[in-house]
């Protein structure tokens, strides 16, 4: 079975992008693959150098995962600081990373544009150690969002300059993973092209219904549509994505057909849509709340998570040893 390995940085609520986006092919992943998903606690310090409560971010996004369905006893499930064999491979593979080609990568020029004071290492090697988290289980396949695009370059060039150097043929190099052609993009309701934490856009998985139908309520329309079957502008075709998402196909038929006869009413498709987006977020929210309340069993999963990739992470770092000559 082919191995997939993904990470998630802990820095609040998962949101319907999130499950959209990452977390549902996760879900369809997990049966067909050797799956590990995994917190990255340490890549979070690249930025915050001292975050608030590391413990219980980890076991928010944890919750979270479980009360998707994400299954601890199928997929290895675990947090990033918990596997220090990762650290080692980090270290190696920063022997041969570049100081030219770190300091291209576009995320890293963007992070220090946005944070001057702290050009730190840590940010400048943020792909070594995304490499590391990758290839300590010879994962082949990596389900990312396109803006990863240029980490899982390097995570390759990683690989492929390790297995020159030392004339071996260790590690694969792992490709990105998107479902069909493009991975789902989640609008904003604020008539942006994407829903993320940054741009407070958001529908949390944890929102309430009276917060999500405040915000769909809120979600940017335009004066309506007057001429018969015109093209959406943005604003419109991003709440019909959401329709599609998360109503059945009557609703959206019913929507789209008032759409075209130049009859629609945005309040009456906002109710529809708050309420359906309630409807499938009620069943998660009520998990998480269940999840979340039960920190012993949490940290007894992110435990067993945590043993199994060791098992797998000491394995690739005992031959990456011996590959380098240093003793068994
Ligand atoms: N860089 C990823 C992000 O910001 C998170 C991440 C860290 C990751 N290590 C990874 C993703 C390894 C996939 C594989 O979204």
């Amino acid at each position: 079975m082919e191995t997939v390995v993904s990470g998630i940085r802990p820095t609040g609520n998962l949101h319907l992008g999130n499950y959209f986006g990452a977390v549902k092919n996760f879900l369809q992943m997990q049966n067909d693959y050797n799956c590990s998903f995994f917190i990255a606690d340490w890549h979070s310090l690249t930025t915050t150098a001292k975050p608030e409560n590391i413990v219980q971010s980890a076991r928010t996004i944890l919750a979270e995962y479980l009360a998707c369905g994400l299954d601890p006893d199928i997929a290895t499930i675990y947090v990033q600081s918990d596997v220090k064999e990762v650290l080692e491979l980090y270290l190696y593979l920063n022997m041969n990373a570049y100081l030219g080609e770190l300091e291209r990568t576009t995320t890293f020029k963007e992070k220090a544009r946005q944070q001057p004071n702290n050009v730190n290492a840590g940010l400048l090697t943020y792909p070594t150690l995304m490499a590391a988290d990758i290839l300590i289980h010879k994962a082949v396949k990596v389900p990312v969002g396109k803006d990863q695009e240029q980490n899982m370059e390097m995570a390759r060039k990683f690989a492929r300059r390790f297995n020159h150097l030392y004339e071996v043929d260790f590690f694969p190099e792992p490709e990105s993973f998107y479902f069909g052609k493009e991975a789902i993009k989640i609008p904003g309701l604020d008539g942006s092209g994407k829903m993320g934490k940054s741009d407070g856009n958001c529908i949390y998985l944890m929102d309430d219904e009276k917060t999500i139908r405040q915000k769909v309520m809120k979600a940017v329309t335009d004066s309506g549509p007057t001429k018969a079957n015109s093209e959406k502008p943005e604003v419109i075709e991003n709440l019909f994505t959401f329709l599609d998402i998360v109503s059945d196909k009557e609703t959206y038929d019913f929507y789209n057909e008032q759409w075209n006869t130049c009859s629609i009413r945005y309040g009456d498709l906002k109710k529809q849509l708050a309420e359906d987006i309630n409807k499938f977020c009620a069943p998660i929210r009520e998990k998480i709340k269940e999840y979340s309340a039960n920190t012993e069993l949490l940290d007894k999963i992110a435990k067993q998570g945590a043993e199994k990739a060791q098992e797998s992470a000491s394995k690739t770092l005992k031959e990456v040893r011996q590959i380098i000559g240093f003793r068994p």
